[in-house]
């Protein structure tokens, strides 16, 4: 379908990213409706009640309505009241949500936190441009945290580079400022590709030897669907075999920070998780922001 409308083919596409099928939003489809849905299962799953979850931080780049937050929407959608936020740290959102959430949880001041990452990627970029519309995929995934032991360490970082990828949207003008035009999604593939594989090595080994951990006592490292390359590099570089980096790519493309709670969700409810399993979950996004977070799975 794609080839239909722009100088690309299947092959190419298949080839350079991996990538075989996105979901893309329709009309009478809403990103809000998707994250409830998203927030919902993710509670039932957990097993807690709306009412039993203290706080929400829902993770999202870019949507239609900018206030009130989409967090807020999430809590009249599961029908609960409670504090919560939005956080906006490109496709490394999802673990900058659960630093967050450790924090909160650490300091006593929530039980259960509700993360949920929805992201509409394919309204930020420009389908005639096929180095970057093929590349992304529509989706929501959520997790519940709750407290546990201290068993999970989490590192971000960012090194500030807004010129190689980013959007912007459009503001409203003032009498002092005019009217300014939205710029869909630019991105210098190749250098987001170098930083990806750099930052996301980097953030990996320097948990893995905080704390004293041997990269094969890790059962999968749940990685950022950005590129299958970006993937394959990262464990050829590690050394580690290919079947601990699972990968959903081919089915969604990249789904920014939805990503890595969409694959963690297909693999708990494919039975793939034990309680005790080491699990590294490694991001990395327009910024650039990178973090990554060990723990050991308690469910
Ligand atoms: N179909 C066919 N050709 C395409 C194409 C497409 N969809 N997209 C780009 N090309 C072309 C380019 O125009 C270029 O043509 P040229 O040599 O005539 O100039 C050629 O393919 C090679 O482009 P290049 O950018 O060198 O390809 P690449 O191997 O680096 O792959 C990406 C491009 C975008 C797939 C790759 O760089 C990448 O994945 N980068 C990371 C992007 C990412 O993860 N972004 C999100 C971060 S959260």
């Amino acid at each position: 379908m794609l080839a239909t409308f722009l100088d690309t083919s299947d092959s190419w596409i298949t080839e350079r990213t991996g990538i075989k099928q996105r979901q893309i939003m329709s009309e009478g489809e809403s990103l809000e409706a998707l994250a409830v849905e998203a927030a919902k299962s993710a509670i039932e799953n957990a097993g807690v009640t709306a009412n039993e979850i203290n706080y929400i931080i829902c993770s999202n780049t870019a949507k239609e309505m900018l206030a009130p937050t989409l967090s807020s929407i999430i809590v009249g959608g599961i029908g609960t009241q409670c504090p919560c936020m939005d956080v906006n740290a490109a496709c490394a959102g999802f673990i900058f949500a659960l630093d967050l959430a450790d924090s909160l949880l650490s300091s006593g001041k929530a039980e259960n936190i509700l993360i949920v990452c929805a992201e509409e990627p394919t309204r930020m970029v420009d389908w005639n441009d096929r180095s970057t519309c093929v590349l992304f995929g529509d989706g929501a995934g959520a997790v519940v945290v709750s407290k546990g032991g201290e068993e999970c360490t989490i590192k971000t970082n960012t090194v500030s580079k807004p010129e190689v990828l980013y959007y912007r949207g459009a503001l409203q003008p003032t009498p002092f400022q005019g009217e300014e035009e939205c710029t869909a999604l630019r991105m210098n593939g190749q250098e987001v590709f170098k930083y990806a594989v750099s930052s996301s090595l980097h953030d990996i080994q320097s948990l893995l030897r905080s704390r004293n951990i041997d990269k094969e006592n890790v059962k999968y490292y749940l990685l950022h669907q950005a590129n299958v390359r970006i993937i394959d590099a990262i464990h050829h570089y590690m050394k580690v075999d290919e079947c601990k980096f699972p990968r959903n790519i081919a089915k969604y493309g990249n789904t920014s920070s939805a990503s890595i709670p969409i694959l963690l969700d297909e693999l708990n409810r494919a039975g793939g998780l034990e309680s005790g399993d080491w699990l590294v979950m490694s991001a990395f996004g327009a910024g650039f922001t990178s973090g990554a977070l060990l723990i050991k799975w308690d469910k």
